[in-house]
């Protein structure tokens, strides 16, 4: 018995090693941390239990039944992140580039079969050379089960990656699929085509960072939800990400102990400048109405006209989408309508009750975002917010005006609580374009067309530019004190705890994408 454990030890031994001494040398020295150490690092210390460690490839040509890496490029198991169940893989750049091969594809296929069974997250830290150029069109078919299993499970378990070297061709795909995207700068890249074929095709000459690094898919794609300058911070990241979310479309966030105390914030009473058209920055309204520290904000350099992200209120967790007067004031826009609509849905597939604050001037013109489908795209943000079953709750502070403030999670596309500011602004157009074309015919005819305007902007203004006409209609629920907001979200969604919500039977709806 003796030889046959010291032979299963020799075993695990090599598997271990992954490629060799040397190319985890290389690995390290390009700043980049093994598969196994970022194992170590993400899951809790001792949890892991690896699935597959044995396994080689199958592939003959070019030589390759001559060399074999027990593992064949992936690390893929089991484990807790905090406690909490998580399947992983930890794709190993040391053997063969970490590419992509039929059993390679197998073990990633087969803890997300467990994960989907078992209603648990998958967790995947991405570091590959894209397909095993030697096995052809059998890596291929690899990559697709993948992405088949990366749909299925989609809206059933929460599905993270974290990029942390290449990605490139077909294996972006995965990750497009998967709810959040993390990449880490310098050192990870994503792209359909590298710089080289873009040369070809488009005479294009860009770097591999500059084409597709952490920062242009952070800021200019938006494929990524969060840019890292290390590897070490995009691990906490995703287990700070798992903290929100519950293991499965069954199950709740899980809530941290809460204490009640004094939830009322006085200082929200003057936190909006004096001038409506001036801008703030939402975040400080946030961090008043939140619990201290709580705000995970999600695709942070994307679209900064809208801020989504997670937070815990009262010790449960919450998603926040939010306008941001301190951009482009706050306008929706194409990006701005995607990047929220995509929260909103990751938010309802997973039972995180939604919490909106609004600010919005309305939709962005011009040729750019019409010829851009602005329609389609903002579309999608309605679409989401009217199909979302989670508790639903609003807060607008100032601006709400025309279709925005239909989308921005009205009462009549389903949202349970609306609360409003006393400065709040709820009219179809601000006060001084409204006038324009209301009265146009007596400012025109007037002695005085400028001061004729300005007396009509203040007629429609003191008429519409308040919350009262929406709260007698009760499309307001509550004309609300800044300073008792968080007091007022706090019972609410408490109040909404057990929402039930039965939509018409279909096979799924056709989200205009
Ligand atoms: N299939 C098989 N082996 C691959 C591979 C692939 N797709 N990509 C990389 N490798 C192997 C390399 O042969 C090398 O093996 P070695 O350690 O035995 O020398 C090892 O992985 C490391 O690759 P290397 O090119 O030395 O690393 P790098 O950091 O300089 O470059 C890439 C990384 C990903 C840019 C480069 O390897 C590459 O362009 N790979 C091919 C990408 C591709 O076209 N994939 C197929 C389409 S999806």
């Amino acid at each position: 018995m003796n030889d046959k454990i010291n032979l299963l030890k020799n075993k695990r031994q090599k598997a271990l090693a992954g490629g060799g001494e040397a190319r985890i040398e290389s690995q390290h020295k390009k700043g980049k941390l093994t598969a196994r150490e970022r194992l170590h690092f993400l899951m809790d210390e001792g949890s892991f239990q690896e699935i597959g460690m044995m396994v080689t490839h199958r592939s003959t040509d070019f030589g390759m039944e001559t060399e074999k890496y027990a593992g064949d490029g992936v690390v893929t198991g089991y484990g807790t992140v905090n406690g909490r169940l998580v399947y992983v893989f930890s794709q190993d750049f040391t053997v063969f580039g970490g590419s992509l091969s039929e059993t390679h594809a197998e073990k990633i296929c087969k803890i997300m079969d467990l994960a989907i069974k078992n209603g648990a997250p998958v967790v995947g830290l991405n570091d590959s050379g894209g397909a095993r150029i030697q096995e052809g069109v059998v890596s291929l078919g690899g990559y697709a089960d993948i992405f088949y299993r990366n749909t299925m499970a989609s809206g059933v378990v929460p599905q993270i990656s974290a990029i942390m070297g290449p990605c490139a061709g077909g294996a972006v795909y995965s990750p497009a699929i998967t709810d959040f995207i993390l990449m880490v700068e310098h050192t990870s890249y994503m792209f359909v085509t590298g710089p080289n074929v873009v040369k070809t095709v488009t005479h294009e000459i860009v770097t591999s960072e500059e084409l597709g690094g952490a920062n242009t898919h952070a800021s200019k794609s938006g494929v990524t939800h969060f840019a890292c300058t290390n590897e070490i911070e995009a691990i906490n990241h995703v287990k700070k990400l798992l903290s929100y979310m519950p293991q499965n479309c069954e199950d709740k966030a899980p809530a941290l102990p809460y204490e009640s105390a004094n939830e009322l914030r006085p200082e929200l009473n003057s936190i909006l400048p004096e001038a409506s058209l001036q801008p703030y920055d939402v975040r400080e309204i946030i961090s008043h109405l939140i619990d201290s520290e709580s705000f995970l904000e999600v695709h942070k350099d994307f679209a900064e006209n809208i801020v989504v992200g997670f937070a815990r209120l009262a010790g449960r967790s919450i998603g926040i989408v939010a306008n941001q007067p301190a951009f482009l004031a706050g306008v929706l826009d194409r990006h701005a309508s995607t990047k929220a609509a995509r929260f909103v849905r990751f938010c309802d597939s997973f039972n995180i009750p939604l919490l909106v604050i609004e600010d919005v001037p309305g939709f962005l013109p011009g040729t750019d975002q019409e010829w851009n489908a602005i329609i389609t795209n903002g579309a999608k943000l309605l679409y989401a917010f009217c199909e979302a079953t989670v508790p639903r709750v609003t807060v607008i502070t100032r601006k709400a005006y025309g279709g925005a403030y239909d989308v921005m999670n009205s009462k009549h596309i389903g949202a349970d609580m609306n609360f409003a500011w006393p400065s709040a602004e709820i009219a179809v157009m601000g006060a001084k374009g409204a006038a324009e074309i209301i009265f146009k015919r007596e400012i025109s005819g007037a002695e005085d067309p400028e001061g004729k305007w300005r007396e009509k902007e203040k007629l429609y203004a003191d008429t519409f530019a308040n919350p009262y006409r929406a709260a007698e209609r009760g499309f307001i629920d509550e004309v609300i004190e800044p300073a008792e907001t968080r007091l007022k979200l706090i019972l609410a969604f408490k109040m909404l705890e057990n929402k039930v919500v039965n939509h018409p039977r279909k096979k799924h709806g056709n989200i205009p994408l």
